[in-house]
């Protein structure tokens, strides 16, 4: 479908969702749907619970988050259970500053835009509606027309509890517009939207000297005061600060406790309850979350100061750590390049893992326990199979330390020191040594970064380069063999041959020649030394071998490759030491004969069909792997 039809479609589907009608129309559509005179706190957690909740492991996930937020699942679940789904419920956490701290780039201005993003659209469903009084600048709520004193009758009728006064702008109107009937008051469904300036503000602080409460609370309209005749008269004032704007949604604090003081005592009232003031009037009631964030070293500067104690305790922090996890953290990456311009460069497999490692190994504390070291502790952390241990295990070393993930490399830097191998090498295709060449390079570089640190780091990269040469030669063995059961069928048979000939003490007779030659002692120790098996053993181990045959005959089986487990593990180690010969000389041949060329040809092209590789990466791959068994 074409765009303009699609711009159609949103602009009619918007018309459709339109409702405007008096207060009593609303009272009517109240009774249908009472939810929407949920709370603002209340619909951020429905909308959270609306898009589906799972549970993995015993692990909750949110979907709300889940495509977006890799690895914080613990973190999300905090977040959520112990604040939204409390708020939601009206208890007392609601009022308070929601103030999310954690290391920077950890993902809290994307959880915040997640939710901004997230309530313009909910603001857009059936679930998620907000109505308003018609033409209130904070879009105040239609139930705070209803008189203090008939609340409880209200109450009792509609199940549905009032709080919050009427604006002083709003009785106004009340009054003068309406003549006081409150049933006439016209109110009409909000659709929240940031660009609008409906329902979710932003703010952020500014040089203290000029920045001005206003920004927060709005300011007298010096133009209308002619009009009006004084300054106290509401309809003179402007409610177009952040927090009037944000009223029935939320409001992204930045860098709160960068902040001029002034400005977070007046946080104060409207965490104490659930109002704050402007100009000369009376409490302005609002409800809405403030959501800050901050890092901890400026958390723990504000705590420290006893001036802020009143303001600490209207605080709840919330952390929000790095990702522990390598397989999340390649997400992380995917998601990041997906959304840069170096969107279309080739990167080899296994690239952003490699980095990936060496960012987690950045980020974990050390075990305590004696029998786990880091790369155990980073692949137990990823859910991995590490042979001895289990998910006690892995319990009993997240409860080590409390405070794990609050440090190390952020994802950021990861990103760009990937663009910037990018841009060095002049080909659109990058491998998991040039990014942690890059990395590496980035380190020298990076200012914040103590010797000690820099060697621990560095000493990370090495331990993610030799995992990345396991990889490398895993990857690379793979593709030689074609069809590693026929070599293993293959070199089976040739075995069987010999050892019928050893034990019946007869000969062999030549394929090619048809000359009677003895039986092949060297392929037969070749093969048997891969499990151990000594001189003195052989012919034991030769002779079972013929009883297994004779045996599997009797019954009307065949003896093959897999019938025998220990020398069926002989048989696949001498293949892949035959192969480590193969792929050496393969691939460090400085002028490959037609042989080998061929075979290099073979090989690159099922890396490139079946592993993920472009032919720069592949003949990289090679060379690089090539080297490496050669040293
Ligand atoms: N756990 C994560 N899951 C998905 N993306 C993440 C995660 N952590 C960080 N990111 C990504 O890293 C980038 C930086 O994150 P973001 O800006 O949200 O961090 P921040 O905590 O606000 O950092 P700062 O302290 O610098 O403001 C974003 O592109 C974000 O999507
Ligand atoms: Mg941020």
């Amino acid at each position: 479908m074409d765009i303009l039809k699609k711009i159609e479609q949103y602009r009619s589907h918007e018309a459709r969702l339109k409702w405007e009608g008096t207060f009593a129309d609303y009272l009517k559509l109240l009774k249908e749907k009472p939810w929407v005179a949920q709370s603002a706190h209340s619909r951020i957690y429905n909308m959270i619970r609306d898009a589906g909740v799972e549970e993995v492991n015993g692990q909750k996930v949110y979907r709300f988050f889940s495509h977006e937020m890799f690895g914080l699942e613990e973190a999300l679940e905090k977040l959520v259970e112990e604040y939204f789904h409390p708020a939601a419920k009206r208890l007392d956490v609601r009022k308070r500053i929601l103030l999310l701290m954690g290391p920077v780039s950890g993902g809290k201005s994307t959880i915040v835009t997640m939710l901004k993003r997230g309530l313009e659209a909910y603001s857009r469903t059936d679930g998620g509606a907000v109505y308003a009084i018609k033409g209130c600048p904070m879009h105040e709520d239609p139930l705070h027309l209803i008189p203090q004193h008939l609340r409880e009758d209200f109450y009792k009728e509609y199940g549905i509890r009032v709080e919050g006064s009427l604006s002083p702008l709003n009785s106004m109107r009340l009054e003068e517009d309406y003549g006081g009937r409150i049933e006439d008051v016209l109110v009409e469904r909000i659709f929240f939207s940031e660009d609008k300036r409906v329902g979710i503000g932003t703010f952020s602080p500014s040089d203290p000297k000029s920045q001005d409460i206003a920004d927060l609370t709005g300011s007298i309209d010096f133009s209308t005061i002619a009009e009006y005749g004084s300054e106290s008269d509401p309809r003179a004032y402007r409610f177009d600060g952040e927090l009037n704007k944000a009223n029935r949604g939320l409001m992204e604090f930045q860098e709160m406790l960068k902040c001029d003081e002034k400005f977070l005592w007046h946080l104060l009232s409207l965490t104490q309850e659930g109002n704050f003031k402007a100009g000369r009037f009376a409490l302005i009631s609002a409800d809405e979350l403030i959501i800050a964030h901050t890092n901890e070293t400026e958390y723990r500067s504000f705590i420290s100061n006893k001036k802020n104690e009143a303001l600490h305790s209207r605080i709840i922090v919330m952390p929000v750590p790095y990702n522990l996890k390598v397989s999340q953290e390649e997400r992380i990456y995917e998601k990041m390049i997906r959304e840069s311009d170096v969107a279309d460069v080739h990167i080899a497999p296994h690239t952003l893992r490699v980095a990936a490692m060496f960012t987690i190994l950045t980020r974990l504390k050390e075990p305590k326990r004696g029998d786990i070291d880091l790369l155990k502790k980073m692949r137990l952390y990823d859910g991995e199979n590490v042979e001895g241990y289990n998910s006690s295990d892995l319990n009993e070393l997240k409860k080590e330390y409390q405070d794990e993930g609050m440090s190390g490399i952020d994802p950021r830097y990861v990103i760009n020191r990937i663009s910037s191998a990018i841009i060095r090498k002049n080909i659109p295709s990058i491998n998991a040594l040039d990014v942690l060449r890059s990395l590496k390079e980035g380190l020298d570089q990076h200012p914040s970064i103590t010797n000690e640190l820099r060697e621990k780091y560095l000493n990370f990269i090495s331990l993610a380069r030799k995992e990345y040469d396991e990889l490398a030669k895993k990857e690379v063995q793979k593709a030689f063999v074609y069809s590693y059961e026929e070599s293993a069928k293959t070199l089976m048979d040739n075995y069987l041959d010999n050892v019928e000939a050893f034990c019946n003490k007869s000969k062999l007779r030549d394929p090619l020649t048809g000359e009677e030659i003895n039986p092949d002692e060297k392929l037969m120790r070749s093969i048997e030394e891969q499990i151990g098996i000594s001189e003195n053993a052989k012919k034991a181990f030769r002779e079972e071998i013929l009883i297994r045959i004779s045996a599997l005959a009797r019954k009307g089986k065949r003896f093959d490759y897999r019938s025998h487990a220990r020398l069926r593990e002989a048989i696949q180690k001498k293949l892949f030491a035959d192969l480590k010969d193969v792929v050496k000389i393969t691939t460090s041949a400085k002028t490959p004969d037609e042989q080998q060329l061929k075979k290099i040809n073979e090989v690159v092209a099922r890396l490139i069909d079946e592993h993920g590789y472009n032919s720069t990466s592949a003949n990289e791959l090679l060379r690089y792997v090539g080297s490496l068994l050669n040293r």
